[in-house]
């Protein structure tokens, strides 16, 4: 019987090395494995990045290997870890040059199938200025499936919709872990919690289990946690363990489960949408000419334009917080300024200011949309509130 260092709600840690603990998980239990292993690339050497001397250095179980040790350490734990796997389960596994190549030849040699292999680019990376590199801004993802044919868990529509209405490529700008998810200790490679966001949301569903088994500060856990799945996680660390355990602890407090659940699904380049209150009267004008108007500047003169601006892709038009419509802009993150007599000559009797931000968008089909943010405090008409599309697909 497995003793686990930690348990609590569908969150279980093992303080244990991988290569012998996973052999002793159930069999053909678990729906998906994101795995961080060692990249091995910790030299001890030093680096000029922004123009500070930077240790290359995350811990004595990342110090680098030969290309065999290598191999066969990746050899021993995915093995170990295919068994596990549910027949339609797949696989997450990040790394850089130094390890990724290891991992995807030994996935096939295993018998796993390559699904994708996606590319995290970091939207805020640290400029390397030693001369010598192009600045190191991306870490690949391999996503495999345990068999070779038969379908896995992808959910595509889901994607679709959080992707601004486009199918989601294999390229994902997120940035690196803010200071929000910080808070409660430090790990040398803690990812960021939205990167979990999407491979969780995109490939498994409510009550999966999932697996993680160089857990770390187990990001992948309070992920998992907030989404509604159950978690196993292994760390040789303790302290890293514990680390986990403190954001276990931390996502207890309702409130800061909230905010914690919002900055992790409002990815920074994610599209926006406007809500726009109006009059019945107007609302519908605005439905029939595909134009949307909001007052351009506050009382002082100042243009009115949030941030969200420029990631904006769809209009929310409605009354007083009911008859609500969702529509497409027709270019994303563009707007005209117009005057208010322009505006009249389209038929509209802006009444407010002299000059409004028009949007231009597609009338023709109302966007379908899950669920309703709460409006009421965007009743005022001409202050653009600006919100992620997440908000209205129904994701909890
Ligand atoms: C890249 S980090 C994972 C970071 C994690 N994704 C996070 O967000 O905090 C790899 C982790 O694997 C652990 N580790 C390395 N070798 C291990 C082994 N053989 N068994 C268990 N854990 C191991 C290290 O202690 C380290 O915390």
């Amino acid at each position: 019987m497995l003793t686990p260092y930690h348990q609590s709600n569908y969150f279980t840690l093992f303080n244990a090395d991988s290569l012998t603990l996973i052999d002793q998980l159930e069999d053909n239990s678990i729906d998906v494995v994101f795995a961080d292993p060692p990249y091995f690339l910790s030299s001890g050497r030093k680096m000029d990045i922004a123009g500070r001397n930077v240790h290359f250095e995350k811990g004595a179980w990342d110090r680098s290997r030969s290309t065999e040790e290598i191999d066969q350490f990746n050899n021993k734990w995915i093995k170990a870890v295919r068994s596990k796997m549910k027949e339609n389960g797949t696989i997450w596994i990040s790394g850089t040059f130094h390890n990724i190549f290891s991992v995807e030849r030994i996935l096939v040699e295993n018998g796993f199938k390559i699904i994708n292999l996606v590319s995290w680019q970091k939207s805020n990376p640290r400029d390397i200025v030693d001369g010598q590199h192009l600045t190191f801004s991306t870490e690949i993802l391999v996503w495999a499936r345990k068999s070779l044919h038969g379908k896995h868990c992808y959910n595509h529509e889901l994607m679709v919709q959080l992707n601004g209405g486009k199918p989601l490529t294999d390229v994902w700008k997120i940035p690196t872990p803010g200071s929000w998810e910080r808070t409660c200790g430090y790990h040398p490679t803690q990812k960021p919690l939205r990167l979990l966001y999407r491979i969780i949301l995109s490939s498994t569903n409510e009550g999966d289990l999932i697996l993680d088994p160089f857990a770390g500060s187990c990001t992948t856990g309070i992920a998992a946690n907030l989404l509604g799945r159950n978690f196993i996680g292994i760390d040789q660390s303790k302290d890293f363990l514990d680390f986990g355990i403190r954001r276990k602890q931390e996502i207890e407090s309702p409130e800061i489960r909230e905010k914690i659940i919002k900055k992790m699904s409002e990815n920074p380049e994610e599209v926006t949408v406007i809500i726009n209150h109006c009059r019945k009267g107007l609302m519908e004008k605005m439905v029939e000419t595909g134009i949307c108007y909001l007052r351009a500047g506050d009382s002082k003169g100042s243009l009115c334009i949030t941030p969200g601006f420029e990631r904006l892709s769809y209009v929310l038009l409605h009354t007083n917080g009911e008859n609500c419509k969702l529509f497409k802009l027709k270019s994303k993150g563009k707007f005209n300024i117009w005057t208010k007599e322009t505006l009249e000559e389209y038929g509209f009797e802006p009444s407010h200011a002299p000059y409004y931000i028009v949007l231009h968008f597609d009338n023709s089909k109302p966007i379908p949309f899950k669920q309703l943010p709460n409006l009421k405090e965007s009743v005022n008409t001409y202050i653009a509130k600006i919100k992620p599309l997440s908000d209205f697909m129904g994701i909890k």
